[in-house]
């Protein structure tokens, strides 16, 4: 007799649990909304993260940048495969705070609850970005900006304005196969002697 009631408060426990979590991810997305401007916290399909890591061929040691990191999927993929150095950006506070507990123990990645456009991307060979259109221009004339000449950038969904991509992926099956950018930063020009 006890059973039936205490089951029904273990479903109702649930059912609140995991409202409050979509509430709070509601609530994380619109927190940031005004800087994000439209790039949500919507993770890439490990299928894409694999295809693009392959297609670029991270050497190990080298400094490769997330900006806006999501869950650190792409972060961490890449530490275990390549061995390269990782860091992120991320504003979204769960997203952030889901990056953290996902990437515990991996002491080559480091995440920060921080805005990119105020990070300095000099130091990193290979820049990766999912984000939205409206950022791109902006994001184009940074990334010329600041990166060195050799790095790549790596931008799913949408391109990079003003820059020609070395190659576009359409991996996986019809759910996943949106384009994605890679672009190699060409090198300083010589000066006439
Ligand atoms: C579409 S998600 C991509 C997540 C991850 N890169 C991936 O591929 O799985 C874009 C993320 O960028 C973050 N973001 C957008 N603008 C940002 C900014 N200026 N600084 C830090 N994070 C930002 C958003 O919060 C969101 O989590």
């Amino acid at each position: 007799m006890d059973i039936i009631p205490a089951a029904i408060w273990v479903v109702i426990g649930i059912a609140g649990f995991l409202f409050v979590i979509k509430l709070l991810y509601g609530l994380s997305i619109a927190l940031v909304l005004p800087v994000t401007r439209g790039a949500l916290y919507v993770s890439t399909a490990r299928v894409r993260v694999g295809a693009f890591l392959e297609a670029v061929a991270p050497e190990p040691g080298q400094l490769l940048v997330d900006l806006g990191c999501g869950d650190g999927r792409v972060l961490r993929s890449a530490c275990r495969r390549y061995q390269v150095r990782a860091e992120g950006y991320e504003l979204n506070p769960m997203a952030y705070l889901k990056a953290r507990l996902l990437s515990m123990g991996h002491a080559a990645v480091r995440i920060h609850l921080k805005n990119f456009w105020k990070a300095d991307l000099s130091a990193a060979d290979i820049v990766c970005c999912y984000l939205f259109p409206d950022v791109m221009v902006p994001l184009a004339c940074k990334l010329r900006d600041e990166l060195k000449p050799g790095a790549i950038v790596v931008s799913c969904n949408f391109p990079l304005p003003g820059f020609s991509p070395d190659r576009i992926l359409r991996p996986g099956n019809s759910r996943t196969n949106d384009p994605i950018y890679i672009y190699r930063i060409k090198g300083a020009s010589v000066p006439a002697p």
